[in-house]
C-alpha cells in the first residue's frame, strides 16, 4: 500500500529536514497567542477541509516549538529521527493492531519479540529474559520496581505494601532520573523510601556510602530493595561504577536495575560498549529507542532477567479478553503495565532492518565522534568544560557566566538550543547534548564561534 508513495515521502521529509536545519530553533509564541489562535480558528462546529487542517497544524509545529531534530539541538536526548521509523509510525497508525494479546496480531508481537531479543543479546541477558516496549524510560522504571517488589515480597501483590513487616528502601544517586520519586510514589513505596547515595568527583554512585547507607538500613529494620545504576545520567552522561554495583548487589541480595534510558544505545558500539561492562548483570535494564536510537517518542524499552516475576507482577485474567494462544508466546497485557498496547517496536525494527546494525554503530559513533569535537572546540575556545563522560554531553562553563541570560541570547540568536544544569552542589552550567546524527563538524564549530563571540558583545551574558 505505501511502498508506491515511499518515494514521495523520502522527499518530503528530505525537504522538511533541510527547511528544519535552515530555520529557527526556538520559539517565541506566548500561551495566550496559541490558544487565542486556537479559540479563533477551532470551535468545532462545522468541519472543515482536511487539507487546510493539515496546513494549520504543520504550520503551528513548524513556528511554535523547539525544532528538536535541528542538527543544533543540542538537547535533552530528543532524537533526529529516521526515514524508516517515520514510515514505521505511518504504517502503525494506518493498521492499528493491537498488541495486548498475542492472536491479535501474531506480526506486530513477533516482530516486537525479535527486535527486543537482538538488544537483550548485546545486553547479555539471557535468552529467557523478559522485555517489552513501553511509552518511554519512566514506565521502563516503573515496571523495574514493580517486578523488584513482586519477586522480593511475594505478598506485596495481593496485600500491597501494608502487608510487609518492614519498608523497602531504594538506592540511587542525586542524578539518577527523577522519575524514580513518582515510581516511589506510584507504588506506595512512598518518595522517603529513597535512599540518596553520595557520588564522587565524577558523579559516580560512591560503594562505601552505598554499602553504608544499605547497612544502616538493615539495622533500623528497613528492607533494602534495589540499587539504581544510570549509565548515562541525565545532567552528565555519568556512568555509574555497574561491575561495583552489580557484586555488591550480588553479596548484598540486592535487585540491581540499570537505568540505560538514554546511554544503554552504546552497547552495540565497539568503541563504548566497554563504558558499559557489567550491565550483563542487571535484574533489569531500560533503554529507550527514543533517545540515542533516534525513532519518534514514545519508544521505551524494559528488560528483566526474572520473567516468572514479571509474569506474576503483571497478571491478569478476564472473561472478555481472547483465551490465551497455545505455545510458547504470551499475551503483552499479562506481562507489562499497559493493556491496549500501540505497536512501539516497529520503528526501532524498521530502521534497524534497513541501516543494519553496522549503519546504526556508525551512527552512534559518529554522535560520540561530535561530543569529543564539541569538547576540544569548546576548550579551544576558553571554555572550560566541567563533567567526565565518553558519551556526547558537555557541561560547560566559563569565569563569570550566568548562564540563563547566556541562554537567552543563545535563543534570541538562533544560535542553538542547550540547557542550564547544577551538577552536584556547583554553580548552574550549561549542557549541551549531541542528539541528532546529523550535527556535523561545521554545525560545531560554527556553533562554538558564535556563542564565544556572544561573550565579549554582550555585557548582560557576563555578571
Ligand atoms: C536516565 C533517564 N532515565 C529515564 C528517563 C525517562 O525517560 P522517558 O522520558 O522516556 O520516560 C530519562 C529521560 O531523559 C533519563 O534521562
Amino acid at each position: 500500500m505505501i511502498t508506491p508513495v515511499l518515494n514521495e515521502l523520502r522527499t518530503v521529509v528530505a525537504k522538511l529536514e533541510s527547511d528544519i536545519a535552515g530555520g529557527p530553533i526556538v520559539p517565541t509564541v506566548t500561551p495566550g497567542e496559541v490558544r487565542s489562535f486556537l479559540g479563533s480558528r477551532y470551535d468545532f462546529t462545522k468541519p472543515m477541509a482536511l487539507d487546510d487542517v493539515v496546513a494549520d497544524v504543520e504550520r503551528m509545529l513548524r513556528t511554535w516549538q523547539v525544532q528538536v531534530t535541528h542538527p543544533r539541538y543540542f538537547g535533552l536526548f530528543n532524537p533526529s529521527v529516521t526515514l524508516a521509523s517515520i514510515i514505521a509510525d505511518t504504517l502503525v497508525a494506518m493498521y492499528n493492531p493491537q498488541l495486548a494479546t498475542w492472536r491479535t496480531s501474531p506480526a506486530a508481537n513477533e516482530i516486537e519479540r525479535h527486535t527486543l531479543r537482538w538488544l537483550a543479546d548485546r545486553f547479555g541477558l539471557p535468552s529467557a529474559a523478559a522485555a517489552n516496549f513501553t511509552s518511554g524510560g519512566a514506565e521502563a522504571n516503573l515496571s523495574a520496581v514493580i517486578v523488584a517488589l513482586t519477586r522480593a515480597f511475594p505478598q506485596y501483590g495481593e496485600h500491597g505494601l501494608r502487608g510487609l513487616a518492614s519498608s523497602p528502601t531504594i538506592y540511587l544517586t542525586r542524578e539518577a532520573h527523577h522519575s524514580f520519586n513518582k515510581v516511589a510514589h506510584m507504588t506506595g513505596l512512598g518518595r522517603s523510601a529513597l535512599r540518596i547515595v553520595a557520588t564522587d568527583g565524577d558523579l559516580r554512585m560512591d560503594l562505601a556510602d552505598l554499602s553504608r547507607h544499605v547497612a544502616e538500613d538493615r539495622s533500623k529494620g528497613c528492607t533494602p530493595l534495589m540499587v539504581v545504576a544510570t549509565a548515562g545520567t541525565t545532567a552528565a552522561g555519568a556512568i555509574d561504577p555497574l561491575p561495583d554495583l552489580a557484586r555488591f548487589c550480588r553479596s548484598e541480595d540486592l535487585w540491581f536495575h540499570v537505568d540505560a534510558a538514554w546511554g544503554g544505545a552504546a552497547v552495540i558500539s565497539p568503541r563504548l560498549r566497554s563504558h558499559l561492562a557489567g550491565i550483563d548483570a542487571a535484574d533489569s535494564i531500560t533503554c529507550d529507542a527514543h533517545k540515542w536510537f533516534s525513532v519518534p517518542m514514545g519508544a521505551g524499552m524494559f528488560f528483566c532477567r526474572h520473567p516468572e516475576a514479571v509474569g506474576e507482577a503483571f497478571r491478569a485474567e478476564t472473561f472478555y479478553m481472547p483465551q490465551k494462544t497455545a505455545g510458547p508466546v504470551s499475551d503483552p497485557y499479562t506481562t507489562s503495565v499497559q493493556w491496549s498496547r500501540r505497536f512501539i517496536g516497529l520503528k526501532l525494527f524498521l530502521a534497524l532492518a534497513q541501516h543494519g546494525e553496522s549503519g546504526y554503530v556508525d551512527m552512534i559513533e559518529h554522535q560520540a565522534q561530535m561530543g569529543d569535537v564539541l569538547r576540544k572546540e569548546l576548550t579551544r575556545a576558553g571554555w572550560r568544560v566541567v563533567n567526565k563522560t565518553p558519551l556526547p554531553l558537555v557541561c560547560f562553563t566559563r569565569d563569570g557566566l550566568v548562564v540563563s541570560k547566556f541562554l537567552a541570547a543563545l535563543y534570541e540568536k538562533q544560535i542553538a538550543w542547550m540547557s542550564e544544569i547544577r551538577l552536584g552542589d556547583g554553580e548552574p552550567v550549561v549542557r549541551a547534548c549531541i542528539t541528532s546524527f546529523r550535527t556535523s563538524e561545521s554545525d560545531i564549530e560554527w556553533v562554538v564561534d558564535e556563542m564565544t563571540r556572544l561573550i565579549p558583545q554582550d555585557a548582560e551574558v557576563n555578571v
